[in-house]
């Protein structure tokens, strides 16, 4: 039987890139990987309900009253426990350190919801890159799917997606088309890219 990778999602929100991939996966499209555990920095995250309705195992780990150090422990704990080989960061709100992203380098992937390097790193996150994005006026933004390093935003981009902004546009509206002509379509993608290249030992 083809092995396929074990893959957690950590979430802190709405996971609607969560469900972008439980879609994909339903539609047969993730063929190197199974989402197997949905991790949750919020326990009153939606993306929980998602995971439940679609029977995936899924745990909280607080942020809030945990060291840096403590959080990451509970979080590996975690990953551990489903042998996660890939972890895909879907609205995943908080910032992991340099020991954490070295024990799964190349195996942490992220979407982000502008063109990396624009509006990007330290401070921009959800709805504030959009807000950005108006404030400078930039004509063209998108998404970028990354690995994970030590530098907020900084990781190899795997995918890119360029989307129009229009006239008129609010950052709720931007963000509405960036995630749907954007992100959940590259999120699974390369999801799948690299699932596969681990299954080929590339
Ligand atoms: C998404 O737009 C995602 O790209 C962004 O937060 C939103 C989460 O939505 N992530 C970041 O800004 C991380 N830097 P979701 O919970 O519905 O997937």
């Amino acid at each position: 039987m083809k092995k396929l990778i074990n893959i957690a999602v950590l979430v802190s929100g709405g996971g609607t890139n969560l469900q972008a991939l439980i879609d994909f996966s339903a539609d047969g499209n993730l063929t190197s990987g199974r989402l197997v555990k949905v991790i949750s920095s919020n326990s009153d995250a939606y993306a929980l309900t998602r995971a439940k309705e679609s029977y995936i195992d899924s745990a909280v780990v607080e942020r809030k009253g945990k060291t840096q150090q403590e959080f990451e422990s509970a979080i590996i704990k975690e990953l551990e426990e489903c042998d996660a080989e890939v972890i895909v960061l879907a609205g995943f709100m908080c910032i992991l350190s340099k020991d954490f992203t070295d024990r799964y380098k190349d195996r942490i992937i992220n979407v982000h919801p502008s063109l990396i390097p624009s509006f990007c790193g330290q401070g921009y996150y959800g709805l504030k890159v959009h807000e950005k994005a108006l404030e400078y006026g930039v004509k063209v933004t998108g998404a970028t799917v990354h690995f994970v390093n030590e530098i907020p935003d900084g990781g190899k981009i795997i995918m890119q997606k360029a989307v129009s902004v229009k006239e008129g546009d609010t950052p709720k509206k931007l963000q509405k088309r960036v995630m749907e002509q954007a992100e959940w379509k590259i999120l699974p993608m390369a999801v799948e890219k690299v699932c596969k290249s681990i299954c080929k030992g590339e």
